[in-house]
């Protein structure tokens, strides 16, 4: 028997009933399910809709549900389609006919638009959350090494030099990012559907204040149309989750160059690696490579969200089932992956003196030269020429800018005077870009400073 039959006699074949069923993957909505109900039957007793004890007995009844559910002996029938109609026959079950006042003045189609968006919302606490760990392990490699230098890239070619402690701090301020897009998000998704009905409220006085408050939401939506037909905030979601996937792949993938032998920057816990099954020397980052390859599937959630989305008239469809397992499995994912990611970088052991040494190496000193070139009176451009020069001849010999005496310099120019070679090794080159937002370990400290007052650390 199906709950909705009446209009037709209820019989689906066996095949179509496992295609439209939701139930394998909306069965994870079950807290959000009944506490939602429980609200609403509160509501339903408190308004005079049905009598003081049959609320009582529902709420009851679906707490029982709630704790079956909770260990795993709650018994799920064939016939279920979803957990909104297996809480709802489980409960008449158990409590007889108040049971089937449950769903007076509510529809399946605003109840599932409550569901998602607590669901949502408890999420993107926990994601905010997950976020947070990862800054903070960031901050604390970036407070070790402000001295660190190293090259830094453009085209992954040397460019100038930075430090360890500036790199780093990057990944920081794109999560910091991530968090404002996820409790923006949440900010949107904070509104109670309940009221709405099917798509056009109902006839019953509902109180949907009520409602909202017992539940914690800050309001209650606008319009019933299109409180049952949207679903922006899920999309807001998976697309906040691409765009963490995309941060946490980038990094994981100079994770992954940064392991490599030519780099050698950096070496991961054992843990976070794995061997390979024919190459004994091997020690593979593969936790790193799956972070980024992850990443694809979120992009693909969003993608697929998007297009389910797209052309649907007002109001629900059938259609928008479709939206759980894409939100699932984006939100599972990043959670995934921001959980191993902090604990591989918080165990990974950087090889300074190896990025040290890159960072003398591949000309990064050459802004710097002509920089020192400009202040002692020389336009920039003629000044870049001729460094370009410099670096010219000098790669022409298979040397670097440190092999060359003092009277080389001077031959290039005459304001190339000997202090030229002081300026130019990676810490004092560092030292220098000390405007706001740059490199300097001095600068570092004061944006580490920064970073620690957002994540509400002490200083
Ligand atoms: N399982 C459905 C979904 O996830 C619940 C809403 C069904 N509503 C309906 N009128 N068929 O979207």
């Amino acid at each position: 028997m199906k709950l909705w039959e009446g209009r037709t006699d209820g019989r689906v074949d066996e095949s179509v009933h496992k295609f439209m069923a939701s139930l394998p993957f909306d069965v994870r909505l079950f807290r959000e399910d009944i506490e939602g109900s429980i609200a609403h039957a509160r509501m339903l007793g408190a308004q005079g809709i049905i009598t003081p004890d049959e609320s009582n007995l529902i709420v009851d009844g679906l707490t029982r549900i709630l704790a079956e559910m909770e260990t795993g002996s709650f018994r799920f029938e064939p016939e279920d389609e979803d957990i909104h109609t297996a809480v709802e026959r489980a409960l008449t079950v158990m409590v007889g006919d108040a049971g089937k006042k449950l769903h007076t003045g509510r529809s399946r189609n605003d109840q599932v638009a409550l569901d998602m968006r607590l669901w949502c919302i408890r999420r993107i606490d926990e994601m905010v959350a997950a976020a947070k760990r990862l800054q903070s392990v960031l901050v604390s490699i970036a407070e070790r090494h402000t001295d660190a230098v190293m090259p830094g890239y453009t085209h992954m070619q040397h460019a100038q030099t930075v430090t360890l402690g500036h790199h780093v701090m990057a990944y920081f301020w794109m999560l910091e990012r991530d968090r404002g897009r996820l409790l923006d998000c949440r900010t949107r998704t904070d509104v109670m559907p309940l009221g709405a009905g099917a798509l056009a409220g109902t006839t019953y006085p509902l109180d949907r204040e009520f409602v909202a408050r017992q539940l914690g939401f800050s309001r209650v939506s606008e319009n019933s149309l299109d409180t049952v037909s949207d679903r922006d905030f899920a999309l807001e979601l998976v697309a906040a989750c691409a765009l963490i996937m995309t941060h946490l792949s980038r990094l994981a993938e100079e994770i992954v160059l940064w392991s490599s032998q030519e780099f050698g920057f950096i070496e991961l816990a054992d843990e976070f690696t794995t061997g390979s099954s024919i190459m004994p020397q091997k020690k593979n980052p593969d936790s790193a490579e799956l972070i980024r390859g992850k990443s694809g599937r979120v992009v693909g959630d969003l993608v697929s969200l998007l297009t389910t989305m797209k052309a649907l008239p007002l109001a629900y469809n059938r259609d928008m089932q479709e939206d759980k397992e894409r939100l699932f499995d984006a939100v599972d994912t990043v959670l995934g992956a921001l959980g191993v990611m902090a604990p591989l970088l918080e165990t990974a052991r950087f090889q300074t003196e190896r990025m040290s040494r890159a960072a003398g190496t591949g000309f990064t000193a050459a802004t710097d030269i002509a920089d020192y070139l400009v202040r002692h009176g020389m336009p920039f451009r003629d000044a870049h020429h001729l460094v370009g020069r410099i670096v010219r001849d000098c790669a022409t010999r298979g040397v670097e800018l440190d092999a060359l005496a003092p009277s080389d310099w001077m031959a290039y120019s005459p304001l190339l005077t000997p202090d030229v070679r002081e300026m130019m090794t990676p810490a004092a080159s560092v030292a220098s870009r000390s405007l706001p937002g740059g490199p300097a370990p001095s600068e570092v400290r004061r944006q580490i400073a920064q970073a620690r007052k957002l994540l509400g650390l002490s200083s």
